[in-house]
């Protein structure tokens, strides 16, 4: 089956990115994650200049095709992660940049790829450019202390000692091939909660480790320091804590650029959530955090 990836992925806040970023004719602004090309096409029919999108899913490059058909030169496509941002986007070239963190839609709903512990696929997770192992390797080879670590830092999943030792010993009988075999253990040993599976936490902690997702956040927002100028926005959608407390922390610390000392000012006093009427429409915006900044001259 033909998965159509901009069908599969509604673009979550977007109307609110769009307010917060305010794209404008003659400006040239940067997407870092494309995926369904939903916020790419929301900037470019504003009028912008152009927009340089980043995506590390050859799934979603092959998607841009009928973007590159539609906008022509006004549209550019990146097959690299975001933290390679600085090699591809000169200082003070871009007028915007906007990051929706995370995993699309149709990454999730392609069983084949591995993030899903609703249906069944080979344990991978890996979204494309930059992942070395997957999540077999990890399940499958690494000392039951390091995936423990892995579970309790990046899933914040408390019973990650636990999870680490039942993993340990059921992959002495058989190897972990699929994501249902690895949920149905968590199931067997962690108590459910209504509307919450057992196995959330886990395949976070996995999915974060296997793609290096919170560094590649440090990184991409150090290097959108330099490549906006003065004036120039960042907007960030994060969708749990690990990655919207990254982001709070960034725009906090003041930075040397060029001459001076410079700061990101909130645009909102508060961070932009859904609204129900959105939540209603697409349940998985529900966790959705928008902040956006402004860079300026500190002193
Ligand atoms: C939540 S989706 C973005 C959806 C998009 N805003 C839209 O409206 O369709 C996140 C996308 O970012 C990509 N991605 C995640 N981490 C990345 C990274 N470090 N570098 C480049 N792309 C990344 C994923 O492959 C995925 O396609």
């Amino acid at each position: 089956m033909v998965v159509d990836i901009q069908q599969a992925h509604i673009p979550v806040l977007c109307k609110e990115m769009l307010e917060i970023l305010d794209p404008s004719p003659e400006k040239i602004y940067v997407d870092g994650t494309f995926g369904g090309g939903g916020y790419t096409k929301a900037i470019l029919e504003k009028g912008v200049a152009k927009v340089i999108a980043f995506d590390r899913d050859a799934d979603a490059i092959k998607g841009a095709e009928s973007f590159k058909q539609e906008f022509g030169d006004r549209f550019e496509i990146i097959h690299d992660c975001f933290s390679a941002l600085s090699k591809y986007i000169a200082p003070n070239s871009v007028d915007g940049i906007v990051f929706d963190f995370g995993i699309s839609s149709y990454q999730v709903d392609e069983a084949h790829r591995g993030f899903s512990f609703r249906q069944t696929g080979p344990l991978d997770m890996r979204m494309g450019v930059g992942a070395t192992y997957t999540a077999a390797d990890v399940i499958n080879t690494f000392k039951e202390r390091d995936i423990a670590e892995i579970l309790r830092v990046y899933g914040e999943e408390p019973r990650a000692k636990k999870i680490a030792q039942a993993i340990i010993s059921a992959r002495k009988n058989k190897p972990f091939e699929t994501t249902q075999e690895l949920a149905t253990l968590i199931r067997s040993i962690v108590p459910s909660q209504e509307g919450f599976d057992p196995a959330t936490l886990t395949f976070q902690g996995l999915r974060i480790f296997v793609n290096n997702e919170l560094i590649e956040i440090e990184h991409a927002l150090q290097q959108s320091n330099n490549c906006l100028p003065i004036g120039g926005r960042l907007v960030t959608v994060a969708f749990h804590a690990l990655e919207d407390r990254i982001v709070k922390n960034h725009s906090r610390v003041p930075f040397s650029y060029q001459e001076s000392v410079c700061a990101y000012t909130p645009i909102n006093r508060k961070v932009v959530t859904p609204s129900l009427e959105e939540i209603k429409r697409n349940p998985r915006s529900r966790s959705a955090k928008l902040r956006g900044f402004i860079k300026e001259i500190k002193r």
